[in-house]
């Protein structure tokens, strides 16, 4: 597929134009920013590991029937997907109660809610990407009722979906954030953007420790070595990433079996 012009960059993304005017290019970079801007690294490896990661997340939402702007993979860094007018609204879904949530109400860290709490927040980096309600979304022409009611039932979807395949990994889904964009094509509301490391918060089962953005978020290290144990449980990092060497397990010690 021959690559056009740009047509828009984002923090970690870009898009380009593509042969076809319904499908466009999205590029993964290694940039890294938080707190809406105010932090910025480079992260070597990181843009090929959230191609693999969310080229992997959103086939397997596409087979089971989630609808979504994923065409294929193209290379190590782009995917073809459907061009689609993005919705300017994150919608976060949670499941255990940390973040900007622990922040802003004061729930304790690690609370684990009875059921998913989705909430809506404003895309819009000058103003923080703030709360918004249900009724700001509707009285603004950002997405009517019945399209909010039809997204809200996708991400309880997607988050049954998620959360059993993380399960399978030793991993508990936390939170994430999901875009939804209406299609170019038909104008079909589908969910879009990308599903990795970046966008949702990832614990070990057992151990809690981080395995997504919040390691750089916190300064905690090895972010690239924790979205390559996720690629790995994933069971889609077969190669080097860059020249950065997957992480060694030790091998499983022989068992000596006693005659009797
Ligand atoms: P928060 O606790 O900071 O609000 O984040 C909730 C979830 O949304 C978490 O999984 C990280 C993700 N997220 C993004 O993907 N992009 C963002 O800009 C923000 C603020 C959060
Ligand atoms: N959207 C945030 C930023 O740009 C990133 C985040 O915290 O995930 O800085």
């Amino acid at each position: 597929m021959k690559k056009g012009k740009k047509l828009y960059e984002g923090k970690a993304k870009i898009i380009f134009a593509s042969a076809d005017k319904n499908l466009v290019i999205q590029h993964f970079k290694d940039d890294a920013t938080a707190f809406n801007n105010q932090k910025k690294a480079n992260i070597e490896g990181k843009g090929i590991l959230n191609n693999r990661i969310s080229e992997h997340i959103l086939s397997a939402l596409k087979d089971v029937g989630i609808e979504n702007h994923l065409v294929k993979r193209l290379n190590m860094r782009e995917q073809l997907i459907e061009l689609v007018e993005i919705i300017p609204i994150e919608f976060v879904v949670r499941n255990i109660v940390t973040g900007s949530l622990t922040k802003r109400l004061g729930i304790e860290d690690g609370t684990v809610l009875n059921k998913p709490l989705i909430e809506y927040c404003y895309k819009n980096d000058e103003l923080g990407d703030p709360l918004v309600a249900r009724e700001h979304i509707d009285a603004f022409g950002w997405a009517s009722i019945s399209e909010l009611n039809l997204i809200t039932e996708n991400c309880l979807r997607i988050n049954d979906f998620l959360q059993g395949m993380f399960k399978g990994i030793n991993i508990k889904l936390i939170d994430f954030k999901l875009e939804f964009g209406k299609r170019k094509s038909d104008g079909k509301i589908i969910l879009a953007d990308e599903i990795s490391p970046d966008t949702c918060r990832l614990w070990d089962s057992d151990t809690d420790k981080k395995l997504d953005k919040d390691r750089f978020r916190k300064d905690l290290g090895d972010v690239v070595e924790a979205y390559q144990e996720v690629a790995r449980r994933l069971g889609i990092l077969h190669e080097y990433v860059n020249n950065i060497r997957p992480i060694k397990f030790p091998k499983p010690t022989a068992v000596k079996i006693k005659k009797k």
